[in-house]
């Protein structure tokens, strides 16, 4: 795997490919991340992957400085899931001068859930995105479903702004409790490790209501955020959104269960996609 840590050593060695098929992350890799490599792999003629811990899409008070750093295991991983190519710039590498100049996705889609209760979060990832976009010159890029709301920002982006590379979407990766996998789980207690998996059981049961054929979804909404926040969750919320936007569905549209719930000091998001159409 050959490593480039500036942007130029990045450009020259990808020089003689066609069609970089790209895989962005912020490092501490899980399964979830690999899954993305393998799934990237045949959709190119070299797999790039990025780690880069991207302080624009941290809030003041959020988890930056800590966020965990896992160097030596992430380029191991990344080798025996097949990447090619690593870039992992430094802060000056990738933002030299101050970042000034930024994307602002469209408020409609990038000020809602995750953007509501994480302001400019969306600014910050898609201005990342664009950033490491000029800089791979990919074909594909993959992005886990896992971070729903981001996959649909960066699917808005890429058309708004023409830019010739396939979006594909990557399954979520659970364990076998059915708990997503995420950097952030790591964070986590072992009693509140064991408690985690009812994020996923709010969105399953949330599933199984609508194709139950209940009609009132304001009412599964609140049913749930009631359900974690009795077992000593603090929801920010749980909601059935058609998959298009994410907005309130119509009557037939396709729906996605959206949930992020802080358990101690730990925020967690997950969502589900849900076979049964809005009643
Ligand atoms: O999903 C992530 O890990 C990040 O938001 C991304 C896409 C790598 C941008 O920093």
């Amino acid at each position: 795997m050959h490593i480039a840590h500036t942007i130029a050593e990045l450009r020259d060695h990808l020089a003689a490919f066609r069609r970089p098929a790209f895989v962005p992350t912020m490092g501490n890799l899980h399964d979830g991340h690999l899954a993305l490599v393998k799934q990237a792999k045949p959709l190119g003629d070299v797999t790039v992957a990025s780690i880069f811990v991207n302080r624009l899409q941290f809030l003041p008070h959020e988890d930056f400085d800590t966020y965990p750093r896992t160097w030596e295991s992430d380029c191991e991983k990344l080798r025996s899931a097949g990447c090619d190519v690593l870039f992992a710039p430094d802060e000056k590498a990738l933002y030299p001068e101050p970042q000034t100049c930024k994307v602002h996705p469209d408020p409609a889609l990038a000020d809602i859930l995750e953007g509501h209760f994480r302001p400019g979060f969306f600014v910050g990832v898609c201005t990342v995105v664009m950033k490491l976009f000029q800089c791979v010159q990919p074909r594909v890029a993959v992005f886990g479903k896992k971070d729903y709301q981001q996959l649909m920002m960066i699917r808005h982006m890429v058309r708004q702004f023409a830019l010739p590379i396939e979006i594909v979407g990557g399954e979520t990766f659970r364990a076998e409790d059915g708990l997503a996998l995420s950097s952030r789980n790591g964070y986590l207690s072992e009693s509140e490790r064991a408690e985690a998996v009812q994020l996923s059981k709010a969105l399953k049961a949330m599933a199984e209501a609508v194709r139950s054929g209940e009609r009132d979804l304001g009412a599964i909404e609140a049913r749930a955020m009631q359900a974690l926040a009795q077992r000593g969750w603090q929801p920010d919320y749980l909601v059935l959104r058609r998959r298009s936007d994410l907005q309130a569905p119509a009557a037939g549209e396709p729906l996605v269960a959206l949930a992020a719930a802080r358990l101690g000091s730990t925020r967690l998001i997950d969502n589900l996609e849900i076979e049964t159409a809005a009643p």
